[in-house]
């Protein structure tokens, strides 16, 4: 017997038989022994009895006993439960496209009911800055706007916005209620080219750029032998680490193209003045200052993109979000000690249709990556579902391509090895149609899951036709060899 429950608790021993739900006395237990996001229940006749550690696992607890006590009856049976990973997170991409604080709140509400626990913002790239700001007011005035609506739509309105420190406040909050952690990201050096409009000085060659209407890779990017540059990344640092009140930001890395760099006389001259061997470790160089002054100055935990790892001398205490990692760099961080987090491209990146990432191989992927060794699986923090959203305009769409991909992610953020089921999987995910739908998230239909080969070959010929973004060319040229 399988329980109605995603994720799949990791231990249920049954005695036989079921008892009415609405009689049911619940007690709750501590046991300081329990981890902090563990939990046991035991429904037994006479009652059922809740044991966690504090408030984390009596919060998982209840999630799991409503939704076992919603048919009426409940089994008798003692689960064991503790996720596999501390880190379960999905991430939304509002520099695209802007979801409304409504919108986000359905999407989190989603989430939480498979027991995800991070929430991770991408606040600002290169089509537009969405959070309010008062050091650097440009910054909305200008970055938050571009000059069209849609990304191949050119119809000339104007689209943009961002989001007040209030509603800010009031997600986090949100968030919070529901043991949420949120991580900000502010994205640099590359993908900054709405901070670049709104202060042309910050690039290399100082002129004037527009916010960006397409997605792709702009060159304009922050120049890294300013020394005003770095003065004004920790000053907007200190505005957006007073506004998040977690422990854990994220400062992108990713996709940071170098042309400018290698024209540029300050950059040169930085790279010569800091013993520094090329462009590459240029970026090594810029993560390590502003990682410094993220922990030095403000006691935070630093997040990063796999790319920052090219330069070879990332400090080690960088959390690595591995999203496209061709050369194994993040196993081997790991493997020497470093912390890393599994976002595969071809398994986790939800703005991808179905025909090329089934919801079978997002399922199947696991985040113990092939050249971890012993040591290094234990530095695997856990996984990260983004939604990117150049192509993902607006909520219906968002929650079609990301349900139910996300609760496989979520499964297996929290259930591993033999306990993963993939049949019993897609059984489970129908039993939760009308929950998300409560919470206004309509999940894709379920012949759009795992797709025929047909449907798959029509998904990447449409995808590679309609853009001419580079990951979806890399996927058509890479394909993934499980695949
Ligand atoms: C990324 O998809 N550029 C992190
Ligand atoms: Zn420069």
């Amino acid at each position: 017997m399988t329980l109605n429950i995603i994720p799949k608790p990791n231990k249920v021993d049954f005695y036989g038989g079921e008892i009415p739900a609405a009689e049911q006395p619940v007690a709750y237990r501590t046991d300081e022994t329990l981890g902090e996001e563990a939990y046991i229940i035991d429904i037994q006749k006479n009652g059922t009895v809740i044991t966690a550690k504090g408030e984390k696992g009596r919060y998982y607890a209840d999630i799991t006993y409503m939704k076992l006590a919603e048919k009426g009856s409940l089994p008798l049976c003692k689960i064991t439960d503790e996720p596999a990973f501390s880190y379960r997170g999905f991430m939304i991409d509002s520099a695209r496209h802007i979801q409304t604080v409504e919108e986000l709140k359905k999407y989190i509400l989603a989430a939480a009911a498979f027991k995800m626990n991070v929430f991770h913002w991408h606040l600002c790239d290169d089509q537009g800055w969405r959070i309010e700001c008062e050091t650097y007011p440009e910054l909305t005035k200008v970055g938050a706007y571009r000059d069209c609506h849609g990304f191949r739509s050119k119809d000339g309105r104007e689209y943009g916005g961002y989001y007040t420190k209030d509603e800010i406040r009031d997600i986090i909050a949100f968030c919070e209620e529901r043991h949420i952690e949120v991580i900000p990201e502010i994205d640099m050096p590359g993908h900054t080219t709405a901070i670049v409009a709104s202060y042309p000085w910050l690039s290399c060659r100082g002129v004037k750029v527009p916010v960006q209407t397409d997605g792709g890779i702009f060159k304009d990017i922050l120049c890294a032998g300013k020394e005003e540059v770095y003065e004004f990344c920790f000053k907007l640092l200190d505005e957006i680490c007073e506004l998040f009140p977690g422990k854990r930001i994220h400062i992108g890395g990713d996709e940071a193209p170098k042309a400018r760099w290698c024209n540029c006389e300050k950059c040169q001259a930085k790279i010569k003045e800091e013993g520094l061997k090329d462009v590459e470790e240029l970026q090594g160089y810029f993560t390590n200052r502003i990682a410094d002054y993220l922990e030095k100055e403000k006691g935070m935990e630093v997040l990063a993109w796999n790319e920052t790892l090219n330069s070879g001398i990332v400090k080690d205490s960088v959390i690595i979000c591995d999203w496209m990692d061709r050369t194994g760099k993040s196993e081997e961080y790991a493997n020497k000690g470093g912390k890393i987090i599994a976002e595969d491209f071809y398994h986790y990146y939800l703005d991808y249709p179905y025909g090329m990432t089934p919801l079978k191989k997002t399922y199947g992927f696991s985040p113990l990556l092939e050249k971890l060794d012993e040591k290094g699986k234990k530095n695997v923090l856990g996984v990260e579902t983004p939604i990117w959203t150049e192509f993902v305009e607006d909520f219906d769409r968002m929650c079609y391509m990301c349900f139910p991909r996300l609760i496989a992610c979520a499964e297996s953020g929290w259930t591993q090895g033999e306990n993963k089921d993939y049949k019993s999987f897609r059984e489970r995910v129908k039993d939760y149609n009308e929950k998300l739908l409560s919470y206004g998230v309509k999940m894709a239909d379920e012949e759009e899951w795992d797709p025929s080969l047909k449907r798959r070959t029509k998904d990447m010929l449409k995808r590679w036709k309609d853009m001419l973004d580079p990951r979806a060319i890399s996927v058509f040229l890479f394909p993934n060899k499980d695949d």
